[in-house]
């Protein structure tokens, strides 16, 4: 396995290679990412390359965020990488990215992306588009994979793959949990032993927010409003929590697909998390 930083070394090593099965990453990897390093492999097949990139893009985090603080472990990443099978791994200085301000910016449509985690993150969807799409034009590959961990991410990427007709493949890797059901997460090394614990009460109340809908309620607004309830009254401070079809995150409608969602603070962390019906 190579480890690159610059963008002309990741070019030459990759000219020789027409199947590329790519993996975004900020780092601090776990076997979620892992598993989407597993899977591009299989994708591209034995004489493909698989890339992971590692990058904490500063482009996507709010002033207020934990851009400074978000573990930078590439050490240990390279050795996780290499055992699940990646070739290169490309890990650029914030100045081979970035060595200007990066005035011109990927945007995504507000419908799709100032809702939910746009809507309590604003920017974030635009800074993750435009990295993306940055590292797409540097890779180059034909394939890419990203986990359904985050949901809307996924589907925002999607559409701009599609409406920007790049010729890329995009899919989605399902969500790594512990044993227990907590989603794999690099901000889970922010919890305190309690609050790993507690950390389950997340994908509880998404799993009975969907109990609820099979049961046959439909009043969705005050199905939410339930679990944003019991969520606080266990001392959380829910950003949100709600029911929506899986297609384009809209209203939750009968017969088609739907998904939870989920975002809240426990103590300074926040967590995200869904479940597919
Ligand atoms: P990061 O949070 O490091 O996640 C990298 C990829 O791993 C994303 O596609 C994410 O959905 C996936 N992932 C995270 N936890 C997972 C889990 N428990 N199971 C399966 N997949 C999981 O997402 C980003 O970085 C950034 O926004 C990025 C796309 C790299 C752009 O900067």
């Amino acid at each position: 396995m190579q480890v690159i930083h610059t963008i002309s070394e990741l070019r030459d090593a990759l000219a020789t290679h027409r199947q590329r099965g790519f993996v975004p990453t900020m780092g601090n990897l776990h076997d979620g990412h892992l598993q989407l390093v597993r899977q591009a492999r299989e994708l591209v097949g034995p004489a493909g390359a698989v890339v992971a990139s590692v990058f904490v893009n500063r482009l996507q985090f709010a002033p207020h965020e934990d851009f400074d603080t978000y573990p930078r472990t590439l050490a240990r990443d390279c050795e996780l990488l290499e055992g699940a099978g990646c070739d290169i791994v490309f890990a650029p200085s914030e100045n081979e990215l970035y060595p200007e301000l990066q005035g011109y910016k990927v945007q995504p449509p507000a419908e799709l992306a100032d809702i939910l985690e746009g809507h309590f993150r604003p920017g974030f969807f635009t800074g993750v588009c435009t990295v993306v799409h940055k590292l797409f034009n540097i890779v180059q590959p034909t394939l890419a994979v990203f986990g359904k961990k985050d949901y809307q991410q996924l589907m925002v990427l999607r559409r701009m793959v599609a409406q920007m007709a790049l010729p890329i493949e995009i899919h989605g890797g399902e969500t790594r949990r512990s044993a227990q059901g907590l989603a794999l997460s690099s901000r889970n090394g922010y919890l305190s032993e309690a609050e790993k614990v507690e950390a389950l009460r997340l994908s509880r109340t998404l799993k009975s927010l969907i109990a609820h809908w099979q049961a046959g309620e439909r009043d969705v607004a005050a199905m939410e409003a339930d679990a944003l309830r019991s969520l606080r009254d266990a001392g959380w401070v829910p950003d949100y929590i709600t029911l929506r079809r899986q297609h384009d995150l809209g209203p939750a409608v009968e017969g088609q697909p739907l998904v939870a969602l989920g975002a809240a603070k426990l103590g300074s962390t926040r967590l995200i998390d869904n479940l597919e019906i």
